[in-house]
């Protein structure tokens, strides 16, 4: 299990989120001095003697690495252990492996696509039933709890529809009822929002988006408290053996250095592009949660740090032709799938990121086949105004 309490004395637990963000993890190797922990890049572990060994046995169970990406994971989200694995699907995988058939899980009706398909395409033939709710209100939620229910997974803000939901009442909910809450937390990054610190039992991300932070790694993570859930997703990620390799691991631990100044360029720029939409006479509708109007304002206020870069709109033209035209008509945002990097993309979620929800089921919960999706980046605003005014015409 990761020892955290080497940091303790560093008081890091309570430093201020930009200090927490560069020392996270980062313990001098213990061989060398090295200040940036090495890759080691090996698959074994000598041992002195059957058994006796340095902690380390075979690296799917454990690796010097990942140990300290895990550590930093944990801090920076404010909780007792971090596992990582090979992407943020793994990550998910894992928590619902949790479960055994028969057992019920209450998610959103509106998620990343690939969350759905990994739902209703893997995990309903073993018998493990899914509710995909408006989690808008907390009542609503709570008509689907039964005695089956062992799960609530909330995705806030979602993906692409920037719908908020409230992660401290929904807790409050489950916790009276014994339901474990998971909340993947991508969207926002451990900048703008700590779940557990709002009651939630585990933290999902995507780690491939803002905390890696560079478009070059893909993988996940799992954030909790409780000894015994960490044991228990511990023996998932070595059983079923989805973990990162130590260079990923390595790229992480860098990203995670400049996520404070990262995200405040991406949320300045964020708030910079969303008004800009907002008043342009060709677009219908922006979604960012930081409009006043917004209906999750208010919750997105009390829970988050700042609203983020992500926005999706719509045009006034609402042909899927016009759309399309739009999304190859940019230079600096590049249409492409994933979010979160340095540089702005655009993406199209009913043909890409969202392709695997039925289309009757897309449209029913709002998300079109003419919405755009933006990740913007932490280029100089004007610059991205200009692409997009050229785009948009
Ligand atoms: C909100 C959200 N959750 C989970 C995932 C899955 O993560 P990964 O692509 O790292 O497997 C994504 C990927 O886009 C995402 O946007």
């Amino acid at each position: 299990m990761p020892d955290i309490s080497h940091l303790c004395t560093l008081n890091i637990i309570i430093m201020k989120l930009a200090t927490k963000f560069i020392h996270a993890g980062a313990t001098p190797d213990p061989s060398t001095g090295a200040i940036m922990t090495p890759i080691y890049q090996t698959s074994t572990y000598v041992q002195e003697a059957p058994g006796k060994n340095k902690g380390f046995e075979y690296a799917r169970s454990q690796n010097p690495t990942r140990k300290a990406l895990e550590e930093a994971l944990a801090i920076i989200e404010n909780g007792k252990f971090g596992l990582a694995f090979s992407s943020g699907v793994a990550a998910t995988d894992a928590v619902i492996k949790l479960l055994g058939p028969g057992d019920e899980v209450i998610c959103g009706n509106d998620m990343y696509g690939g969350t759905y398909r990994l739902f209703t395409k893997v995990f309903e033939k073993f018998g493990i039933k899914f509710h995909y709710v408006d989690m808008h209100s907390v009542d609503n939620i709570s008509k689907y709890i039964n005695s089956n229910t062992k799960l609530i997974w909330l995705e806030t803000p979602t993906n692409p529809l920037m719908n908020i939901c409230d992660i401290e009442a929904v807790s409050a909910l489950a916790k009276k009822q014994n339901i474990l809450v998971c909340v993947d937390n991508t969207f926002a990054s451990p900048y703008l929002q700590n779940p557990l610190d709002l009651g939630a039992d585990i933290v999902m991300h995507s780690v491939t988006k803002y905390l890696g932070g560079h478009s070059d790694v893909i993988q996940g993570c799992l954030v909790m408290n409780d000894a015994d859930l960490r044991e228990k997703l511990y023996f998932l990620q070595k059983s079923c053996g989805a973990v990162p390799g130590p260079m990923d691991c390595f790229l992480v631990l860098r990203g995670i250095k400049t996520l404070g100044v990262r995200m405040k360029a991406h949320c300045e720029n964020g708030k910079i592009i969303a008004n800009w939409l907002r008043n342009h006479p060709k677009v219908a509708k922006v979604y960012w949660p930081g409009f006043e109007d917004h209906p999750g304002y208010a919750i997105a206020k009390k829970q988050m740090r700042d609203f983020g870069g992500m926005i999706s709109f719509e045009l006034k033209n609402d042909s899927v032709e016009e759309a399309k035209r739009v999304l190859s008509s940019t230079h600096l945002f590049s249409l492409a799938e994933s979010l979160g990097g340095v540089e702005s993309l655009i993406n199209h979620p009913a043909s890409m990121t969202h392709a695997s929800i039925p289309r009757e089921e897309r449209i029913k919960n709002g998300l079109s086949d003419s919405l755009i999706r933006l990740s913007v980046g932490i280029e100089d605003a004007d610059d991205l105004i200009e692409d997009l005014k050229k785009a948009i015409g």
